[in-house]
């Protein structure tokens, strides 16, 4: 009885395993106006060869994925290919998604390029990037910045992945490594969430910053792993309404907000919540930077809390000063108001005596600071963790190593980067 119920069970599993995989394979086939699984290799003839170019087939099944009135999946499978350059633009008549298994890598040549972009996301509307997959930039011959003078393509270096103008997209699972400039730029997005995104670079590639954020409103940055040469999550003019939940980083320059104040007509940066974040060897935890004299701009409502800093040599930093490469006026004052910022719960080591930094403009003074339970220690020749602030008062609470403000700061403060 017990074996003809599992005979009769085994078939009938057989059977629905028969059906759905005949589903599957007319999925498969894609096509026409019915959406479906589109696998570049499969139709398109793309070839994981590391030499033929991925652009074309690539291109052609986002026209077919695009123009789809349901639901389309574009699938690189695992392997590795070779891509010189790709703008993937909608508007879609569909969610999309671009499911990448394989590693895809850009030319070496830094002169290969005729624009500051890789693979660029743009104009979409329910997009979904996912599988896996290694986005390699091939930075290696880029960060020696040799011949930049004669061929003038180091001001103009491609970002490996752009995101312009998408609407409620996920960005999920999927690696960008050694890229020639940024990895990723987000650029006037609405509700775009990456998670499970990995950046990885050496410590020493020049401006490989992991994310940097724009005119963007409803951004989130959760458990992501950024190892770069530059600011692991930047955050520009105009950004609004950003989370950034687990993210682990370093090496790297932090995660900096700024500069500000450096161009006109610069959008207010409104509402950043940094959380349960972790910096290690980092030149910067939490940054705040903008340019002496300048523009104006404004700067509000900005939460760090549940940040483990371990040897970060500022780890917590409000610069109105930022000048490097002695590009400004550094004795007049920053036009950039900042107010409503908040620092709590924020431990660990500083690899610098000074561990808290809050140098505000004496024009615009910060307002409605507030430091909540702050225990960074620095051992060393050059003595305890310090604690410098000017033309601000915060609101001090809970334990506070090192003294709230109790260090006068220098005249002359160091530049940083
Ligand atoms: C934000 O985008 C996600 C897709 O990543 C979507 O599931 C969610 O509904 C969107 N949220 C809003 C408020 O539109
Ligand atoms: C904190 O970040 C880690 C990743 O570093 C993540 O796994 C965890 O879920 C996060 N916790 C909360 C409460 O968001
Ligand atoms: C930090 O630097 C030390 C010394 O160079 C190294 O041993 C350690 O692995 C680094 N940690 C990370 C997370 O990179
Ligand atoms: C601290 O970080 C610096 C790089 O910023 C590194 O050279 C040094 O070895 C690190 N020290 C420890 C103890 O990890
Ligand atoms: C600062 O916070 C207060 C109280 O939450 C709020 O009323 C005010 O509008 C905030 N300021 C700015 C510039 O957002």
């Amino acid at each position: 009885m017990a074996i003809q119920f599992n005979f009769v069970s085994s078939m009938l599993i057989l059977l629905l395993l028969t059906i759905s995989s005949a589903k599957a394979q007319k999925v498969s086939r894609g096509g026409g106006g019915g959406g479906g699984i589109i696998d570049v290799v499969a139709k398109f003839g793309a070839k994981a060869d590391e030499k033929t170019d991925l652009s074309k087939p690539l291109l052609d099944a986002w026209k077919e994925a695009c123009a789809s009135t349901s639901p389309a999946k574009i699938v690189i499978p695992k392997g590795t290919y070779f891509l010189s350059t790709a703008t993937l633009e909608g508007p879609c008549k569909a969610p999309i998604e671009l499911q990448v298994e394989g590693t895809i890598k850009a030319p070496a040549n830094p002169g290969a390029f005729k624009e500051p972009k890789w693979i660029a996301f743009s104009k979409i509307e329910n997009f979904k990037l996912s599988g896996g997959g290694v986005f390699d930039g091939q930075g290696t011959i880029a960060y020696k910045r040799e011949g930049c003078g004669k061929n003038n393509f180091c001001g103009s270096l491609p970002i490996n992945l752009r995101f312009d103008f998408l609407t409620n997209a996920m960005i999920q699972g999927v690696t960008t490594k050694d890229s020639k400039q940024f990895h990723v730029n987000v650029l006037g997005c609405k509700n775009i969430t990456f998670e499970h995104f990995t950046v990885s670079a050496p410590g020493e590639s020049p401006n490989t910053d992991g994310i940097h954020i724009g005119r963007s409103d409803g951004v989130n940055v959760l458990n992501t792993e950024i190892k770069t040469g530059d600011d692991c999550v930047s955050i520009g003019d105009g950004s609004k309404n950003l989370v950034i939940n687990g993210v682990t980083c370093g090496p790297g320059h932090g995660i900096s907000i700024g500069s500000l104040g450096l161009f006109k007509n610069e959008e207010p940066v409104d509402g950043v919540t940094v959380k349960n974040c972790t910096l290690t060897n980092t030149s910067n935890g939490v940054r705040i930077k903008s340019w002496p004299g300048a523009e104006s701009g404004t700067c509000s409502n900005i939460h760090y809390e549940d940040i483990t800093v371990t040897n970060v040599s500022s780890p917590i930093i409000i610069d109105q000063k930022y000048c490097p490469w002695n590009k400004c006026k550094i004795n007049e004052e920053s036009k950039v108001k900042l107010s409503n910022i908040s620092f709590k719960n924020i431990h660990g080591t500083s690899a610098l005596p000074e561990a808290v930094k809050i140098i505000c403009s004496a024009t615009l003074p910060c307002e409605n600071v507030e430091l909540a339970n702050i225990e960074i220690t620095h051992s060393g020749p050059t003595g305890p963790a310090v604690s410098q602030c000017s033309n601000v008062k915060p609101k001090v609470s809970g334990k506070q190593n090192p003294t709230a403000c109790s260090t006068p700061v220098p005249a002359n403060p160091t530049p940083t980067t």
